[in-house]
């Protein structure tokens, strides 16, 4: 049963933002007067600004969306009063914490972007069973925090990813097969509604609320500002490497099959992935609490390592922070005093810098003043296509050599990959989130393309993404991550990114934002469309 009791508001201090509604005469200067406390002149971006560019594009770098005023909050208590005065100058809010939108759907048109990443505080709680953590916090950031206290989160791969966008998409990672989405390890949170109400979102209070947030989409039914994660340690683990250089198109379509076969039925400990390139293939995974030897023996016994040439690394005894930077800055797990986390150690504003446009700066402080600050993390024309594989649809030989012969075709400067995470999360622990594909997906296929400024050349990464969602949608049916929005997709959005739960999804909505005040081209809507079947 849904619980909704006035009992769950939570009474945020505003002492210092006493109405700036009734007093303000623009949506610039009620903005400013709920900064008045603390650098209203640095922590407000308008298209005036030479950090405008800067300060709207998140990861992707994109000519689409122009927001009308950027907000950077650093406190809970900002949230509520930004959100009235977008309400009240008819401006639409749209949250922001990580800015990795794929679609920038945190950065719209006209909108006033209430950019959360400075709200990153991390609260251990004594026992260390949670912590209390802002609701813009990039995941990075969080590691580092609570490596301090030997205590970590269940959390996704990507440094630079805000905690809130992750956990409105769900958030899958490498240890799900055994322990679950992210969403699964919220304990509450503290959400600020349309009307400026704040109200705490748990199993017991505003419960429907609670479900909505994780996994139903961002920014729709309110910002969430806090968030009480719960802490977790994980035990040393094994991981394998496994890559081909050039192979031929047969040994390539028996690689990927394989391991798309292999990789969800493995025991649970096992999470991997298999990351297909243009020439290339790797698969990395992690095995938890397994040694080396186990870890080697399943290797051993894939099937793998007899096709093509492949070179093989397996390793055990390795760490959180091994964990952390496997696959992407390290592919062995070194001593613990020998790993190099810098690259988790990100600021608030971590991008690199797009041309010669200055940079928005503000309090760029890391968690941890000991390891060596990130370096500045790229930005890109980002395209991508979503796919999940359903349990009752796998692929046959034609549709993947079809999708391995894409994928080659490609251009080199397109740098094209498909990032496959083996799924099958049936022996974690029940969860209980919006997220509408844990009982059924066997393996997510990501596709990603680095986009083109040349017409005509991006004309071909389009003409191929388009090709692929043709080969690909009707064997896989509508199901899609809504973490990798894509406007380009060739099914209702709504069943695409929500299953089952839009018909409920929206019923939420309608009772927390009956206005739709937060909204944006892809969110749950405050009706069912006529054309959603799946109720
Ligand atoms: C390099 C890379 C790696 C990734 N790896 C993973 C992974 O391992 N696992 C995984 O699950 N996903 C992964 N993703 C996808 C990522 O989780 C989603 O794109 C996520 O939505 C991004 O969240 P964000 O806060 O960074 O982005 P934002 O653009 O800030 O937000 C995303 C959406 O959430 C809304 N939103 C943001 N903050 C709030 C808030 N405080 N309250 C309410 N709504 C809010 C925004 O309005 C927007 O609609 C990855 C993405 C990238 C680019
Ligand atoms: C934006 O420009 C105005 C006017 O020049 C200036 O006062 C303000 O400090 C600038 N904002 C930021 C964040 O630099
Ligand atoms: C946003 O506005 C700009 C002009 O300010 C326009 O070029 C662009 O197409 C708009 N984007 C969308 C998604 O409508
Ligand atoms: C952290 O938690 C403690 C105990 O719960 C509390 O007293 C303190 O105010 C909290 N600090 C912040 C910054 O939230
Ligand atoms: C899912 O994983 C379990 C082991 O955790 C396994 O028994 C089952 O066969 C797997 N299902 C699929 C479709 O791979
Ligand atoms: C494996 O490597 C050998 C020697 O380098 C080469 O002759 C052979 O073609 C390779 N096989 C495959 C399937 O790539
Ligand atoms: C790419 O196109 C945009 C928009 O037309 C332009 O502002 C930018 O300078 C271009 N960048 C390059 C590297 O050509
Ligand atoms: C493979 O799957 C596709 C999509 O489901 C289907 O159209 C095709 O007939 C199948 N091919 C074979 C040989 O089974
Ligand atoms: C704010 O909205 C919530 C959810 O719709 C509602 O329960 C609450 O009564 C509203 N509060 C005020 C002050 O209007």
């Amino acid at each position: 049963m849904f619980v909704r009791s006035i009992a769950c508001s939570v009474l945020v201090a505003t002492a210092a933002v006493a109405s700036p509604v009734a007093t303000s005469s623009s949506l610039f200067s009620c903005v400013s007067q709920v900064f008045a406390a603390s650098d209203p002149s640095q922590r407000i971006v308008t298209p005036e600004n030479a950090t405008y560019t800067d300060a709207r594009l998140g990861e992707k770098i994109q000519f689409e969306e122009f927001p009308a005023l950027i907000a950077y909050a650093k406190d809970v208590s900002e949230i509520a009063p930004l959100v009235n005065c977008a309400v009240a100058y008819g401006v639409p809010p749209v949250a922001r914490s990580g800015g990795h939108h794929f679609l920038a759907y945190s950065s719209l048109n006209g909108s006033l972007v209430i950019d959360l990443s400075h709200v990153n505080h991390v609260n251990v709680s004594a026992d260390k069973t949670t912590a209390s953590v802002g609701g813009g916090i990039r995941l990075g950031a969080l590691y580092m925090a609570l490596d301090e206290h030997d205590v970590t989160f269940v959390g996704g791969i990507c440094p630079t990813v805000g905690l809130s966008g992750l956990l409105s998409a769900g958030g899958f990672n490498m240890q799900m097969r055994a322990m679950g989405l992210s969403a699964d390890y919220i304990a509450s949170a503290t959400v600020v509604l349309a009307n400026g109400t704040t109200v705490e979102a748990s199993p017991s209070c505003n419960s429907d609320l609670f479900w909505a947030i994780r996994g139903g989409g961002g920014s729709t039914y309110g910002i969430v500002v806090e968030v009480t994660v719960k802490l977790v340690t994980f035990p040393r683990f094994a991981a394998m490497s496994l890559e081909w250089s050039a192979g031929d198109a047969q040994t390539r379509l028996d690689i990927a099959k394989r391991f798309l076969e292999w990789g969800p039925a493995l025991r649970k400990e096992v999470t991997s992935q298999i990351n297909v390139y243009k020439d290339t293939i790797s698969i990395v995974g992690v095995g938890l609490g397994l040694s080396q030897a186990e870890l080697q023996a399943l290797v051993d016994s894939s099937g793998l390592t007899s096709l093509g040439n492949a070179t093989v690394g397996v390793f055990g005894g390795c760490s959180t922070d091994n964990m952390r930077t496997f696959g992407y800055t390290s592919f062995a797990c070194e001593a613990d005093d020998k790993v190099d986390k810098k690259i988790l150690n990100v600021v608030p504003d971590p991008f690199s810098q797009y041309e010669s446009y200055p940079q928005f700066s503000y309090e760029e402080v890391t968690e941890s003043s000991t390891v060596t600050q990130a370096d500045p993390w790229s930005r890109f024309l980002r395209m991508s296509k979503s796919f999940f594989v359903l349990e009752n649809a796998p692929l046959n030989d034609t549709v993947l050599s079809r999708v391995l012969e894409l994928i080659g075709s490609a251009d080199d400067d397109s740098q094209i990959w498909g990032e496959w995470h083996a799924w099958n999360l049936t022996a974690a622990p029940a969860g209980n989130s919006a997220f509408p594909w844990r009982e059924t997906a066997v393996a997510h296929l990501e596709f990603q393309i680095h986009g083109s400024n040349d017409t005509k050349q991006q004309e071909t990464y389009e003409t191929l993404f388009t090709e692929l969602e043709s080969v690909l949608r009707p064997a896989v049916g509508p199901a899609s991550y809504s973490g990798y929005m894509d406007a380009t997709i060739s099914v209702d959005h709504l069943e695409a990114y929500y299953g089952d739960n839009v018909a409920r999804l929206v019923e939420i909505k309608r009772a927390y934002d009956p206005g739709n005040v937060f909204s944006n081209p892809y969110s749950i809507p405050v009706e069912l469309p006529a054309d959603v079947t799946r109720t």
